[in-house]
């Protein structure tokens, strides 16, 4: 299969890197900058296109991997004035779109496909190295599903098939897992330099209590990896982090709250089992 990238950011170039790796040669790039097409050219020994035109001749499928808010114009573009090849394999890896919006690809009989890797992507050699264990969420046509899962079998990857109705939902659940836990270490974070320890120290010193978390959570599972004062029914300790955090912290008693009540019903299915703390947990939270 002969593939190609529209859009050279930070997933084609990762992604790209990672077929080449697998044995799966990448033809090229096209991007709106040409030395982004270079560069990932560069780094995966294939083509800077510098017109689409000519990519999308030579490929049999074409990842359109631009920022989400693009992809359709930039299809729409192609099927305008350049025209897709029928039979082509069109896809992108949003996690939020689903490849509805490839529709003009689809008109000219092409097959279309959201393919998105579960992963951030913050950095091209990391996420290299993190796509070995990234699964795939697959959604879209019928008609060549079968090529797109080889494709991502070949790599050694995990998928999943989703259907477009559930895309939303289920890139939320990527969101609220991945992009939430870094804003959760900011907060964090900020609690220690209202106590006076510098952003520095307060990061190192709060990362070793994530990544245990992480570390009981998969062997555990939620509901009993829990632990702290809500899952040993503190109600005193809690109020009193209320307390200080209305007093010292005012803006940030509001996420403390909402995650104190979703932790009050985690704690609930487990770890407290007297129904009166859970009734009295339930009911102490100021949400500013
Ligand atoms: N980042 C993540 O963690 C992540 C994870 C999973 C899925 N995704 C998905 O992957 C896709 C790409 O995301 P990304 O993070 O790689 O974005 P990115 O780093 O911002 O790269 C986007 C690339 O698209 C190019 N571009 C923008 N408008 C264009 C146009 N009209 N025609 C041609 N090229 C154009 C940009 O061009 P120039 O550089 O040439 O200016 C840039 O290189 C998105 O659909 C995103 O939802 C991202």
């Amino acid at each position: 299969m002969v593939i190609g990238f529209v859009g050279a950011g930070k997933v084609a170039k990762s992604f790209g890197k990672y077929l080449a790796k697998n044995e799966i040669s990448v033809r090229g790039y096209y991007s709106r900058s040409l030395s982004s097409a270079q560069e990932a050219a560069e780094l995966t020994n294939s083509v800077a296109f510098d017109s689409v035109k000519n990519l999308i001749k030579e490929c049999e499928l074409v990842f359109i991997t631009t920022p989400d808010d693009a992809i359709e114009e930039v299809c729409n573009h192609i099927a305008k004035d350049v025209g897709f090849k029928k039979g082509q394999i069109v896809a992108h890896m949003s996690g939020a779109a689903s490849s509805n919006i490839l529709k003009s690809a689809r008109d000219q009989e092409c097959f279309t496909y959201s393919i998105h890797p579960l992963q951030a992507f913050a950095d091209v050699n990391k996420a290299v190295e993190d796509l070995n264990k990234t699964p795939f969420g697959i959604e879209g046509d019928e008609g060549k599903l079968n090529d797109v899962i080889n494709l991502i079998q070949k790599c050694g990857n995990e998928y999943f098939i989703i259907s477009k109705e559930d895309k939303v939902l289920y890139h939320a659940a990527a969101c609220i897992v991945s992009n939430y836990l870094v804003t959760l270490m900011d907060v964090g974070v900020s609690f220690m330099k209202a106590v006076g320890i510098d952003e520095k120290k307060g990061f190192e010193a709060l990362y070793p209590l994530v990544s245990g978390s992480l570390q009981n959570v998969r062997k555990l599972g939620a509901a009993s990896a829990l632990t702290g004062p809500i899952a040993r029914g503190d109600l005193k300790t809690v109020e009193h982090h209320l307390e200080e955090i209305e007093n010292k912290l005012p803006e940030l008693l509001k996420i403390y709250s909402v995650l104190g009540k979703a932790t009050v019903d985690l704690a609930s299915k487990e770890k407290i089992k007297d129904i009166k703390t859970i009734e009295k947990m339930k009911n102490i939270w100021k949400e500013g």
